[in-house]
């Protein structure tokens, strides 16, 4: 027997429960590994609302991140040993102090990088890399716009953009996030609490707009964004942070300049090994280089996940937050 948060029913943070589970053997390609830190992610809360319906159903263990230490294979795993230092992003389940989890999930952590580290960058930082590599080609030439600049996912995306030589926009909901965001590779910052942020970023790109906007906070930046972009420019939209938006209206993107839009997400662009490989390499060279340094600003026990929910859900979190088994 083990512990984990499990949720039984959908709804607030209250549902976050923590009991006594079993775990069973590892089948053929799957391995048994104990978490020695888990990630914190906004989705973790899609999950537990209902707003996505769990895979497996109710009840379930939810979290989409972790990292720990492989304690047994199943049959015909060759990639993997007992004692290999390990992290992931999703399969869902990382609220438990032991789980079982399909081998090829899983990534090897290089020695100088920390289990914390790991444990927060690997769902966060591979979104990073991929809104910024592969779904837009950020280069020098590039000008965008990050929204919840100052989050988990936002505080990585400034550092990469930045480092890859782009004018990064971030908004922010407060000053002190205002601060964080500028040293964290945000050329400009705007706070969309007190500031019109469309007017604010006509005012930074003299009138011409953004080449791609990265939008994870859905209803409240909607229909803005749209205006903050070139013609032709590209609406990355990967989260509803504020909830979701309710009529997506596609005749805007003629309207406001033959705009491009998508809706990515992280799971599509990690779903072979290969590329789970490759994004995985990407993340772990720039961390590496200390190009890309991954802040973990909070830290709960992994039974206190209810608060740690409510923390972050209530805008009170910056940059990652780890769950400690
Ligand atoms: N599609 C994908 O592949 C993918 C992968 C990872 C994450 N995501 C999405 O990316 C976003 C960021 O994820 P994260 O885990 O790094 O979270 P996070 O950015 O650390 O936290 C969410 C932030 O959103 C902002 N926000 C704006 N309106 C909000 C509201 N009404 N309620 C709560 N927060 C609000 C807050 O920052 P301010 O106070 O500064 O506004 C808050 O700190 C989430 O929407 C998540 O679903 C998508």
């Amino acid at each position: 027997m083990v512990h984990a948060i499990r949720v039984h029913e959908n709804g607030g943070p209250e549902v976050l429960k923590w009991e006594g589970v079993e775990v069973s053997d590892p089948a053929a390609g799957e391995v048994w590994i104990r978490h020695t830190a888990v990630g914190l992610n906004f989705i973790d809360t899609y999950f537990r609302s209902g707003l996505y319906p769990a895979p497996s159903g109710l009840p379930f263990i939810p979290g989409n991140e972790g990292a720990g230490i492989v304690v047994a294979v199943g049959e015909g795993v060759d990639t993997l040993n007992v004692g290999d230092r390990i992290a992931y992003a999703g399969p869902i389940g990382s609220y438990s102090e032991e789980r079982v989890i399909a081998a090829d999930r899983l990534v090897k952590v290089p020695d100088d990088v920390d289990d914390k580290v790991a444990a927060a960058m690997m769902l966060k930082g591979m979104t990073a890399q991929y809104l910024l590599r592969q779904t837009y080609n950020v280069t020098s030439e590039t000008t965008l716009l990050f929204h919840a600049a100052a989050g988990g996912v936002g505080l990585i995306a400034g550092q990469w953009a930045s480092h890859l030589g782009a004018t990064v926009i971030g908004t922010v909901g407060s000053e002190e996030k205002a601060e964080l965001a500028k040293a964290n590779g945000y050329t400009h910052v705007i706070n969309y609490r007190t500031e019109d942020f469309v007017e604010r970023v006509k005012e930074i790109t003299n009138g011409k707009g953004c080449d791609v906007v990265y939008d994870s906070v859905g209803q409240d930046t909607y229909p803005g964004s749209l205006d903050c972009l070139k013609p032709l420019g590209l609406w990355a939209s990967f989260g509803q942070s504020s909830g979701p938006i309710a009529d997506f209206n596609l005749g805007l993107l003629a309207q406001k300049g033959s705009l491009f839009a998508t809706r990515p997400t992280l799971f599509t662009y990690i779903a072979t090994a290969e590329t789970l490989a490759s994004t995985a390499r990407d993340l772990f060279d720039v961390i590496q280089s200390g190009a890309v340094k991954i802040a973990v600003n909070q830290e709960y026990a992994l039974a206190d996940a209810r608060q740690a929910h409510e923390d972050l859900e209530g805008r009170k979190t910056t940059g990652a937050t780890v769950l400690v088994p």
